[in-house]
């Protein structure tokens, strides 16, 4: 039986679910789409740990769709609109236009941090729908749970998808014959690098004036487009075999360097902008001098925004944390400490 019909016989009146799902920091950037939300080349991310969102969905029968959303307890019509537009996109659902969704949301780390809410965001909410399909299916939560999840939540947001796992997790076609452009898989590292600290230096908390949609978008006709996309497969071979090998030098030069191609390709699109701001640039410079001086492995990376994400090995952590708080705390606003996660976790 289709789940058209089971909707129409079976569903319950009434079905909550809830997870919490947390962010991810990319060390090889997805930048650039081909179709819709098919990335442009292939991603590999840590899931991160302390930075998440907890979403409770109340989903229930109705003559229509309707979403009501609250973020932190106040209601918020832009959110809404954007899980309403999602929804309606979904065109293998279309009985979803026959529900109601009421959804409460909170995240534990603050909005303009550098630490991408809609990863956490839309991962948490695909979480919650993807529960409801299996409670509609009458299926039992079986492995292709969280592939169907991951999809779900890439549909949303690209980077989402690679939320669902904890750990490292890979994104689209590429080498590994496991990894999709449809759905994240997991990606098993060395045992040394199975405890990276993820330090965010949140040098300016400013909403962005390029979003990322529009920063993908800009890639479509952008001079180095192709050869972007070329550098960032390369990347992302050498990027999983230093995390394969445990070489965190080989590692940490192209977690640098990706974060560097994905400033250059804004600073260098026809539309030129940067998100880059005076302090990002004082702060890798410290990072870099600190590195030259005491040989640590400390290394940076940046999303789309002027905030760096800090990486190291945990056994390195006091002398880190005490150059980040003498050093890097005048550059920056605020410090949050995390580190690499276990993944979601249903509630
Ligand atoms: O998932 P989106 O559409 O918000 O794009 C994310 C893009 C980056 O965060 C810059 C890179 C990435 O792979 O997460």
């Amino acid at each position: 039986m289709s789940l058209n019909s089971l909707f129409k016989n079976l569903a319950p009146d009434e079905f909550v679910s809830t997870w919490r799902s947390p962010s991810n920091i990319a060390f090889v950037k997805y930048w650039g789409k081909k179709g819709h939300q098919i990335p442009a080349n292939p991603s590999l991310s840590m899931t991160l740990k302390e930075c998440y969102t907890e979403t409770k969905v109340t989903f229930k029968k109705a003559d229509a769709l309707n979403v009501d959303l609250k973020l932190d307890g106040v209601s918020s019509e832009k959110f809404a609109t954007k899980i309403s537009n999602y929804l309606k996109t979904l065109e293998e659902l279309p009985w979803l236009n026959q529900v109601s969704f009421s959804i409460e949301t909170s995240n534990t780390f603050p909005h303009g941090t550098g630490i991408a809410s809609s990863a956490s965001g839309l991962s948490a909410f695909a979480l919650c729908l993807t529960d409801y399909l299996y409670k509609l299916s009458g299926e039992e939560k079986n492995n292709l749970f969280y592939i169907r999840a991951s999809n779900l939540a890439r549909l949303a947001s690209g980077s989402a998808c690679r939320s669902v796992y904890g750990g490292f997790t890979t994104w689209g076609e590429c080498s590994l014959a496991e990894s999709s452009d449809k759905y994240a898989t997991p990606f098993e590292v060395h045992p040394e690098l199975k405890h990276l600290k993820d330090s965010v230096v949140v040098v300016s908390g400013e909403e962005k004036n390029v979003s990322s949609t529009a920063g993908h978008g800009r890639m479509s006709d952008h001079p180095f487009a192709a050869a972007r996309f070329v550098q960032a497969k390369d990347n992302f071979d050498i990027m999983a075999r230093a995390l394969k090998s445990g070489d965190i030098e080989e590692m940490g030069r192209v977690l640098e360097s990706e974060a560097l191609s994905l400033h250059a390709m804004m600073l260098t699109s026809p539309e030129a902008y940067t998100l880059l701001k005076p302090n990002t640039l004082a702060a890798i410079e410290m990072i870099w001098s600190f590195r030259r001086e005491t040989k640590l492995p400390l290394y940076f990376t940046l999303d789309a925004g002027p905030n760096l994400h800090l990486i190291y090995p945990d056994v390195f952590e006091n002398k880190i944390k005490t150059f980040i708080s003498h050093e890097l705390s005048s550059l920056s606003q605020k410090i949050i400490h995390d580190e690499k996660g276990e993944g979601p976790l249903k509630c």
